[in-house]
């Protein structure tokens, strides 16, 4: 059986007191019976307290980002290093954001998945196409370029440990989602292609996450796809009430 997750990404939202609420709410609601993996993406800034309030809950916590360095004169950035010293267990990286706005290259996202594994965190590595790609029928091409340049150089018992999240970037913070159907397309496409690489077993059990716009009407629909292990949510993750609502709809 491959491992559900139900993520929520903070992204650059809620003071450090309303991240501390948030998680206590979810906290309150999440039963332990681990079938579906939580886990909340608070800012470096919230980590450590948001970390101090999921203490003794099965909810765990991953970073938004980490650095492509190991250490040393990076102003602004917190290295992978740092995140597993406090015990952070996973990390998103390569998120279309990331790419989009602060030019984060696939050379780069390698380099981030490459310390983040050397210091034991779980990567959650995102791709997805965006709107034109998607128009010109190329997202297939596009999304397995992302994967050769990034994921696929690593090997059979490295890329075991990574977690993937298909965000088509047009339907990120914009309302629309992939129709259940188009984003299963696309997972079995990517399912086919780790086989293809790394055999079926390891593609079999490799977690692979849809995002874009899920919120509590459409999460059910998505999650009950073959091929969707999960959801990486933004927006609605937000509010305990609709995260909730998402994570019971596995
Ligand atoms: P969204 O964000 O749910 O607000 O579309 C998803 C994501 O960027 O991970």
């Amino acid at each position: 059986m491959r491992q559900k997750y139900c993520i929520g990404n903070w992204k650059m939202n809620l003071t450090v007191n309303e991240a501390i609420s948030l998680a206590g709410a979810i906290a309150a609601h999440i039963d332990s019976n681990n079938k579906v993996k939580t886990i909340v993406c608070p800012t470096f800034l919230q980590l450590l307290a948001v970390k101090k309030i999921l203490e003794n809950t099965t909810i765990k916590i991953a970073a938004q980002n980490c650095a492509a360095t190991e250490n040393g004169a990076y102003t602004g950035e917190v290295s992978a290093a740092m995140l597993a010293t406090e015990n952070i267990s996973y990390v998103l990286i390569g998120h279309s954001e990331r790419r989009q706005y602060f030019g984060e290259s696939d050379k780069l996202i390698f380099q981030k998945l490459k310390l983040a594994m050397q210091y034991g965190l779980t990567p959650i590595f995102c791709c997805g196409e965006s709107l034109t790609t998607r128009e010109n029928n190329e997202q297939k091409t596009f999304v397995l370029q992302q994967l050769e340049n990034s994921l696929f150089q690593f090997s059979h018992d490295e890329f075991k440990n990574i977690i993937i999240a298909y965000e088509p970037i047009w339907a990120i913070g914009t309302g629309k989602t992939a129709t259940a159907e188009e984003a299963q397309e696309m997972h079995a496409f990517l399912r086919a292609v780790i086989a293809e690489k790394y055999g079926t077993t390891i593609a079999e059990n490799c977690s692979i996450l849809y995002g874009g716009s899920v919120n509590e009407q459409n999460a059910r629909q998505i999650v009950s796809q073959q091929d969707i292990d999960g959801v990486l949510v933004g927006g609605a993750s937000l509010k305990a009430e609709s995260f909730l609502k998402i994570y019971n709809s596995f």
